[in-house]
């Protein structure tokens, strides 16, 4: 079990760095991406898709399964995650299209829906990278506060909060009030998460996450359970961070050693942070 903080200088610097984990894994052969939507991801996404345009990056062999995606929203809605996330990334490389899976945000039965999404998930053999944003309240996914710390995929009601921070995606003010989301439980069992966040809106939440108590009440806090997590900040969400200089110190060893999360698919840090 390792989370690995690592101090950024910028959003760009953020998602290049996500973007080296991510390549080093793509690069090995058939991969599963968990694909997080939302604008924390989004230096990521630029980023790979820059590496597949002018590095013969190729996501020919990768299978990815989105984190959650509105109810109520057929594929084709333009606010759907399934065509945000073609619009983002998945349209601008060589991720053949059936194999992008969403939970279907109007099927008529949507708990069974979500219920088949996590069985997906593990019938292709599990996500080995999940990309990952942080909401202000401590959301992962849309894991609203008090969750189950062992949640499947399922039906969540949106929080008011997270329903007025997506709302500027909504001119029509009509942002939906159910979703499906994987669950903290099938986050947990992805085989490496890479969470980002950048900006001083996230900067409470960031706190809550890395040093404050595993609790429902900040779910992104499961990710100190995880096997493997590694989290990228910009100093604007760094900047509550309590150990700060503890954070900074063991990066600078982990550089020396050269036991940087670049490669997390081919050596074990060295050194834990947590
Ligand atoms: C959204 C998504 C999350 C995302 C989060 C933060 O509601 N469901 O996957 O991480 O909120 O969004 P952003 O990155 O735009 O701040």
């Amino acid at each position: 079990m390792t989370v690995q903080i690592v101090l950024c200088e910028s959003v760009d610097h953020v998602g290049a760095r996500a973007a080296d984990i991510i390549e080093a894994r793509v690069r090995q052969g058939p991969a599963v991406l968990g694909l997080a939507t939302g604008g924390s991801p989004s230096s990521t996404y630029q980023e790979l898709i820059r590496r597949h345009r002018e590095e013969q990056l190729s996501f020919g062999q990768v299978t990815g399964f989105t984190l959650d995606e509105y109810a109520g929203l057929p594929k084709e809605h333009e606010q759907s995650y399934y065509s945000t996330i073609r619009r983002e990334f998945v349209d601008h490389v060589d991720l053949p299209l059936e194999r992008l899976f969403t939970p279907q945000g109007d099927a008529a039965d949507l708990v069974a829906e979500a219920e088949r999404y996590d069985a997906a998930i593990a019938t292709a053999g599990g996500v080995d990278i999940q990309i990952l944003g942080i909401g202000a309240n401590g959301h992962i996914g849309f894991n609203e506060p008090t969750s189950s710390l062992a949640s499947r995929t399922r039906v969540k009601t949106l929080a008011g909060a997270t329903r007025t921070d997506n709302a500027r995606f909504f001119p029509d003010g009509d942002v939906p009030r159910l979703c499906l989301t994987q669950g903290l439980g099938t986050i947990r069992e992805a085989k490496l998460a890479v969470l980002v966040a950048m900006g001083e809106n996230k900067a409470a939440a960031v706190q809550a996450m890395v040093e404050g108590p595993v609790s429902a009440n900040c779910p992104a806090s499961v990710l100190q359970l995880h096997r493997r997590a590694v989290i990228l900040l910009d100093p604007a969400a760094a900047s509550r961070l309590s150990m700060l200089e503890y954070y900074r110190e063991a990066q600078e060893f982990n550089d020396q050693l050269g036991q940087t999360p670049t490669r997390p698919w081919l050596q074990e840090p060295a050194l834990q942070q947590g």
